[in-house]
């Protein structure tokens, strides 16, 4: 069994950004500038937007995190959104996800100016992704992409299954996976809350994508030999034996399932950190497209 390490995979790509950065600056060329609005004080929003901040920072990027309250009006954060749109400073933006209750996501997200989408959430860039033409991917999916293709495991006519079907990970996910690709041409099942007889399908899976958000459900039982395991899920789970009172846990019961894994991503260290890596991918081909 060999651990997908989304850590080191993610340091790699960063001293690559890091290294082009150096050379455009060297180059007298404009510093990448990326920025994240963040509203209310989710702890987990605010854990993954100071994560990607300090990211920026560690490569040499420009950054700037847009703190607003959380009763911060759905018409006060669309003014926000158009002064970034309109910024000639700012290369690219994310605005974190989930957003409180009162605010229309959707709504919000078709505000983005669609050059300057790094997440690639408007629909003009998810549209772009499903035809396979050149645009900004959704970091998390972009991110297993890549650590399929470092680690050159084999997609082409394997069984993948993606568990979940959200907007930033299952439904991509599963649309990259179809496509001709490295990491792709793939035969794709998508399975949810109301798929029936799961540990069927999941029992037939060369390769899963878990990411359905519920702590430790895919079991060891539920799997097969060799198995390749992708792990999106991050939930804090309460543990009194630990001094912040919780622990992290993925989607995949990792005890039983690594033992029958041929490859399997961590939680922490795996997916996480390679979605960070990807935004900054992103945010420097925004830089780039920006140039001319
Ligand atoms: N919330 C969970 N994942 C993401 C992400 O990739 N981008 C944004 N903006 N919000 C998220």
């Amino acid at each position: 069994m060999t651990i997908l390490d989304g850590n080191k995979i993610s340091n790699d790509i960063k001293d690559e950004i890091a290294k082009e950065v150096s050379l455009m600056v060297a180059n007298g060329e404009k510093t990448p500038h990326l920025a994240a609005v963040l509203v209310g004080t989710d702890g987990a929003s605010m854990t993954y937007v100071n994560a990607k901040v300090k990211a920026c920072e560690k490569i040499g990027f420009n950054s700037t995190l847009i703190d607003l309250p959380e009763d911060t009006t759905e018409e006060v954060l669309l003014e926000k959104i158009s002064e970034l749109n309109t910024n000639d400073d700012i290369d690219g933006f994310i605005v974190q996800l989930p957003l409180p209750k009162h605010i229309d996501e959707q709504k919000v997200l078709m505000a983005i100016d669609p050059d300057k989408d790094v997440d690639g959430f408007h629909p003009t860039n998810v549209g772009k992704m499903a035809l396979d033409l050149p645009t900004f991917l959704p970091a998390t999916p972009y991110g297993i992409i890549e650590l399929l293709e470092r680690y050159n495991i084999e997609t082409s006519g394997k069984n993948v299954v993606v568990m979940g079907r959200s907007h930033i990970v299952g439904r991509p996910m599963s649309i990259l996976m179809s496509q001709k690709r490295k990491a792709g041409d793939a035969t794709v099942t998508v399975v949810h809350s109301r798929t029936k007889n799961l540990d069927e399908i999941t029992k037939k899976a060369d390769i899963i994508v878990a990411a359905i958000g519920i702590s430790e459900f895919l079991t060891g039982d539920m799997v097969k030999e060799g198995v390749v395991i992708i792990d999106v899920g991050i939930t804090r789970v309460p543990d009194e034996t630990k001094q912040r009172g919780y622990r992290l846990a993925g989607d995949v019961h990792f005890e039983s399932v690594s033992k029958k894994a041929s490859y399997i991503t961590p939680v922490p260290g795996g997916v996480g950190p390679m979605t960070i890596a990807m935004l900054l991918k992103n945010t420097l081909l925004a830089r780039e497209r920006h140039r001319g």
